[in-house]
């Protein structure tokens, strides 16, 4: 099955993310740490218009740490960009991109000279949680259901920096569908737009080459399923998603086991690594 998932008025977005980073000296793109190249959009290349750049690479909770080094050493090698994991969830962790964000624009962040700054991202990917730690309260609403940020708003840190919360939405790439089937996988996609099974068993079948010790040990797995079919059954015993008969019910596996996934009960999980083409690594199924 093919993925395919538009959020909201993609021209209508660009021009407003356009006309907003005219008015700010830093831009700040959340990524998901666990798959920094899927979860980013290309466009904003041209659209921040050389302006510093840090690239915060969220849910850092739930990435592989090496992994999210590697991507930290490959995103500062690009002009004008700056790399900072972190969980938007923490302020310590959100202090330290305050702090980033008054050394890449040194000549603001006064009286008088206020440092203005915005945050963009693909859906899901945290931004409003993101705002609420800086701002320090609920200003943007979280939830579960991608591209819920709509209004416009202005938001005073009240340390001479003013943060933009609005459009900042941006689209995932969903022309490559390795990259699609990542996002699925992590659960930055909208649950209507793909297939849970074909998505779990993408996802099995990744975790079984790069993470396997941690299926094993999650799951108290033996012996290594010689498919990701047979993962989704064993996993499904273990977890009781049981139909009439005592037959595993694949679709209830699928959604426990994405469930997990996601939440990070199997580990600290990253999908892809830096220099990997998304058409390198394990194709997903019936694409
Ligand atoms: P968005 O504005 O970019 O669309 O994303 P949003 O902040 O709504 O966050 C999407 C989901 O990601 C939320 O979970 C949020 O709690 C979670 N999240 C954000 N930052 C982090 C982080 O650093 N670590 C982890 N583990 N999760 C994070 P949700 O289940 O949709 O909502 P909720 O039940 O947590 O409110």
């Amino acid at each position: 099955m093919t993925i395919e998932w538009f959020p909201g008025h993609m021209g209508k977005a660009k021009q407003q993310i356009s006309d907003l980073i005219r008015n700010v000296q830093v831009v700040i793109e959340v990524l998901d740490a666990r798959l920094p190249a899927s979860s980013s959009n290309r466009l904003l290349e041209e659209l921040r218009r050389n302006k510093p750049c840090i690239k915060v690479l969220n849910k850092n909770d739930l990435a592989d740490p090496a992994v999210t080094k590697a991507w930290v050493r490959a995103f500062e090698k690009q002009h004008g960009v700056r790399a900072l994991p972190l969980s938007a969830k923490q302020h310590r962790d959100v202090n330290k991109l305050t702090s980033l964000c008054l050394r890449l624009a040194p000549n603001y962040g006064k009286p008088g000279r206020p440092l203005r700054i915005m945050v963009v991202g693909i859906p899901n990917v945290g931004k409003s949680t993101l705002i609420n730690t800086l701002a320090g309260k609920n200003m943007a609403k979280v939830g579960d259901k991608p591209a819920i940020t709509t209004c416009p708003q202005q938001i005073d840190l009240r340390n001479n920096i003013i943060l933009s919360d609005t459009p900042g939405l941006l689209w995932p790439d969903m022309s490559d569908q390795v990259a699609a089937y990542r996002l699925a996988s992590s659960g930055a996609i909208g649950a209507g737009a793909f297939d849970y099974t074909e998505v779990a068993l993408f996802a099995g079948d990744f975790m079984m080459q790069r993470y396997r010790e941690l299926l094993m040990g999650r799951y108290r797995l033996t012996e290594v399923p010689d498919s990701s079919t047979a993962l989704l059954e064993q996993i499904g015993r273990r977890l009781g998603c049981l139909a009439a008969g005592g037959t595993v019910d694949l679709h209830r596996a699928a959604e426990a086991f994405l469930r997990e996934l996601r939440a990070g009960k199997i580990g600290r999980v990253s999908f892809e690594e830096p220099g990997q083409h998304p058409g390198e690594a394990v194709v997903p199924p019936s694409v």
